[in-house]
């Protein structure tokens, strides 16, 4: 057979809409449109430095090319904490959430197949990725693209006539002028769902570490910082197959949570005085050996200049957050980098194609005993978002969301 670009996309396409449990030439057998669509939606509007109005707007028709999306439920990232805070992006008034999931109601005539190639009708369970407006030619099939960090994504996108483009809302507008990527993932549960955002950002982070290539099954990894971030970032790791895993933080609790993610030990760096102490405890959880790769995932300066004296001579480091400003940190050129020959990558956000892997890892994850949903610690109805952002910057949970449905399992519903 003669391979030119095109059917190499098609068989492309069809190994991604495989590794999500679809063939993609199975046909799509959905009404375009169907199912009780009320007249206006509830949407959670930042409207000031920490406070949001939930404000009732009129439902767009739906087009063409556009879907309605009745949302069940949405992760409060790091980064809509900073917007709730400080407003870094200045987008106030702003629809926020990003980390969302829900059902399609309507669907445009044209809206046949998902971003992998995966046939979508009503009633099947989706989340958005990023939108291409600007650069239509990104795709998931060009492996080349770095990341996708230029373009926009629903929930930090300014407020328009339309409203309905965050998911802290009861429904979703994705239009399709926006060059908006979704991806069907009826096969996953709610919770697995609500977590695809943050764990692509860490599969991505694996996959910018294996550059380097110095990640092997028998490193010895440092993640440091055990958030939600970090705490995937252990999953990510354990389910690839690394099984020498030391988390630092300062928080105890999240530090024995780490442990069910598959960190094998754990420093509470609070107990250590001066960077050397804080070295050597780490490297006597790996028999008197410093770490041949460690994740940075704090958004600490320090905690960026701590690392280094983490990592072996040769070894690697994926420092990845700092996704928003927080200042410089101070390394010594000389000792941390130049003289160690340590090989360092940046990581940010995702590809398009990262997203297919994480369907794969979270269903690994739970194959192999990883409780990954349990991160999702509480879960606060629409009305009560500012409860839910002010109970997420006292850090009294781990994964916090917001949900038109309560989560079952071990999450507290509020
Ligand atoms: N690269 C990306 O694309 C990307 C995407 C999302 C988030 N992020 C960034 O990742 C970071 C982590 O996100 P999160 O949601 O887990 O945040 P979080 O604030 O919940 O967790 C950070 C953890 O780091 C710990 N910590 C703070 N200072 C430390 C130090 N000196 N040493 C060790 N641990 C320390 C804290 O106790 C906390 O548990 C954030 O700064 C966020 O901006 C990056
Ligand atoms: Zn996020």
């Amino acid at each position: 057979m003669e391979m030119n670009s095109a059917n190499i996309e098609e068989i492309v396409k069809q190994v991604l809409a495989g590794m999500s449990g679809t063939s993609a030439a199975a046909p799509a057998s959905a009404p375009v449109s169907a199912g009780q669509v009320p007249k206006t939606a509830h949407v959670a509007m930042l409207t000031a430095l920490g406070h949001y109005d939930v404000k009732e707007f009129p439902i767009p028709e739906v087009g063409d090319d556009d879907i309605l999306v009745r949302v069940e439920g949405t992760g409060i990232c790091g980064t809509d904490q900073h917007e709730f805070k400080k407003d870094p992006f200045g987008l106030i008034p702003v629809a926020l959430g990003h980390e969302g999931t829900g059902e399609i109601v309507k669907l445009g005539k044209n809206v046949t197949k998902d971003s992998a190639g995966k046939p979508v009708k009503v009633g099947d369970k989706v989340v958005t990725c990023m939108m291409f407006q600007d650069d239509p030619d990104i795709t998931m099939f060009d492996l080349n693209k770095k990341n996708v960090g230029a373009a926009d994504v629903y929930g930090l996108i300014p407020d328009d006539e339309t409203h309905l483009n965050g998911w802290f809302s009861d429904y979703i507008f994705l239009k399709g002028s926006r060059g908006t990527t979704f991806f069907n993932v009826s096969d996953m549960d709610l919770k697995s769902r609500i977590i695809i955002e943050p764990a692509a950002v860490l599969v991505h982070a694996v996959e910018r570490a294996k550059t380097t290539g110095i990640l092997r099954f028998n490193s010895r990894v440092v993640v440091q910082g055990v958030g939600p971030i970090g705490l995937l970032c252990v999953a990510v790791l354990r389910t690839m197959g690394i099984e020498n895993i030391t988390t630092v933080d300062g928080n105890d609790a999240r530090l024995e949570f780490s442990k069910k993610f598959g960190a094998t030990h754990t420093v509470n760096f609070m107990q250590y005085k001066g960077i050397d102490n804080l070295a050597k405890a780490v490297a006597d959880t790996f028999d008197g050996h410093l770490a041949d790769f460690a994740f940075q995932c704090t958004g600490s300066p320090v905690a960026h200049s701590n690392i280094y004296h983490f990592v072996r001579n040769g070894g690697g480091l994926c420092e990845l957050g700092f996704f928003i400003n927080n200042g410089d940190a101070t390394i010594n050129p000389h000792f941390d980098l130049c003289s160690k020959e340590i090989n360092l990558v940046g990581s940010w956000v995702y590809t398009l194609r990262d997203y297919a892997t994480t369907f794969d890892f979270l269903k690994r994850a739970k194959e192999i005993g990883i409780p990954v949903t349990d991160l999702i610690t509480d879960a606060f109805p629409l009305d009560k978002i500012n409860e839910a952002h002010e109970f997420a910057l006292a850090q009294k949970g781990l994964k916090v969301a917001v949900t038109n449905v309560p989560l079952d399992g071990n999450t507290n519903n509020h």
